[in-house]
């Protein structure tokens, strides 16, 4: 069969490409999620069935997103269909890149409103500083903000207004510059910050939080949230990760480019924790806040450290671009699969992306003015959070890996995947048809409580 060509041309370069989906998979979900819900779950425990999550689950799904991307080349509903098709199934399996479509919608609408909190911190920073403010006033600095709706809404606007000119100028233009500066300084910033956790934070009673594990006290509502961060965190099971994909050269290996991603984003998660938790705890903060952990401990660092006043506005122009290049993805599948019906992308990104806005409105009012508003015990955000990070995502991850192991025939995932079908290939396919999903699945009936009905746990 004549290979497909990408409608976009190609990434330039590996590299260009590696940065691309690392800038998708690195972002807010590593620096002010991951700390947050690890956090309300009690650290320990839960992180490890995080990372285990992220490699037996997360990675062959990663390695599947991008091959199922660049045998399609197309949008993520056409490439489901037409690939479907092709491997004599049926053209229905476009339907999970409708599910992906609605699950980034979710998604980010609440995450262009985090990505306005980090302007509003952006502006802080330089504008007093956060030099000798105590814990006190940093807490008071947050809540003001969150009682502040016409602000909020304002910085969501802008943040949503930034996503929108990237997608509408196509992201193989925009995305890589960004990219290709924003990875090393924002890993160069997390050293500098967990060797101030080191020296003056809680460090052992931070490390001890977050890998002394306490198996028995991880509830399953527990696990499926970790199960939802580790899709979250590697934008897997909505395809953001499948529309990368789509652009990738023949001949760059799928595998060795998403284990890369995989190790560096949990990597970057693992050091967001370690730099927080070691500041809550030196200065009596109560790891379960919730989503203002990040913005409440962080300034705390910056206020102490030497040179705090230069590093906070660096720090969070940077967690600034990592929310923008995450959101990006997060848009991207939608841009991409209405322009395909014959629309200029400028115009589709502005129509999707005011939807979106407005849908992030119930986020920023489920802080102040709907506060009271809770639907199964929490608020909307929560809500919305929780049906698209720990449903939607990994519901979206089962069937793609089912997809990937069961629809696409040897012949063609190993051609794809270029690696042969030696041992390398047949432990992909074996996490793929079989590990991925009967945890995801577990984990799903796990949560529901069926588990335990049958009498299994
Ligand atoms: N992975 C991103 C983050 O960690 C969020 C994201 C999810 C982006 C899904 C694209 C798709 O911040």
């Amino acid at each position: 069969m004549a290979k497909r060509t990408s409608l976009h041309g190609f990434w330039s370069s590996r590299l260009a490409f590696v940065l691309a989906v690392s800038g998708s998979a690195v972002g807010l979900g590593n620096i002010w999620r991951f700390p947050f819900v690890a956090g309300e779950n009690g650290g320990g425990a839960f992180v490890l069935f995080y990372v285990l999550c992220v490699f037996v689950i997360g990675l062959p799904i990663m390695i599947s997103e991008v091959m199922i991307g660049r045998r399609g080349r197309r949008n993520p509903i056409a490439t489901m269909r037409i690939v479907g098709e092709e491997e004599g199934s049926h053209s229905s399996w476009g339907l999970v890149g409708v599910m992906g479509i609605v699950s980034g919608f979710l998604i980010l609408s609440f995450y262009s409103v985090i990505g306005g909190w980090t302007i509003a911190y952006l502006g802080y920073s330089l504008t007093n500083g956060f030099s000798g403010l105590s814990a006190g006033e940093i807490h008071g600095l947050f809540s003001t903000l969150l009682a502040d709706p016409v602000k909020i809404v304002a910085l969501h606007t802008v943040f949503m207004a930034l996503t929108i000119l990237i997608v509408g100028r196509g992201v193989e233009r925009g995305l890589e510059t960004l990219v290709r500066f924003l990875m090393p300084a924002l890993i160069l910033l997390l050293g500098l910050l967990l060797s101030y956790s080191i020296l003056a934070g809680d460090f052992s009673g931070g490390v001890n939080f977050l890998f002394r594990a306490d198996f028995d006290a991880l509830t399953p509502e527990s696990m499926l949230t970790a199960m939802g961060q580790a899709f979250f965190t590697l934008s897997l099971g909505m395809g953001a990760i499948m529309a990368y994909g789509a652009y990738l050269p023949e001949g760059t290996s799928i595998s060795r480019t998403s284990f890369a991603v995989v190790l560096v984003d949990t990597i970057i998660a693992l050091v967001a924790g370690l730099i927080i938790f070691p500041i809550v705890l030196a200065n009596g903060l109560d790891p379960a806040q919730g989503p203002g952990l990040v913005f409440e401990t962080l300034p705390l660092a910056f206020s102490s450290m030497p040179m705090g006043g230069l590093l906070a506005p660096v720090f969070f122009a940077l967690l600034l671009f990592a929310a923008w290049t995450s959101a990006i993805g997060l848009l991207e599948p939608a841009a991409w699969s209405v322009e395909s019906h014959g629309r200029s992308r400028r115009s589709v990104a502005l129509v999707i992306g005011v939807v979106i806005w407005a849908l992030g409105l119930l986020t920023i009012f489920s802080f102040n003015l709907l506060a009271d508003v809770r639907i199964l015990g929490g608020s909307l955000f929560e809500n919305v959070d929780h049906l698209a990070s720990n449903v939607m995502l990994p519901l979206g991850g089962l069937l793609i890996t089912v997809f990937a192991g069961w629809v696409m025939c040897k012949n063609s995932s190993s051609e794809e995947l270029g690696i042969g079908t030696g041992p390398g290939y047949r432990t992909w396919r074996f996490l793929a048809r079989w590990v991925a999903p009967i945890s995801v699945l577990l984990v799903f009936l796990h949560a529901a409580g069926i588990l335990g009905i049958l009498g299994l746990v």
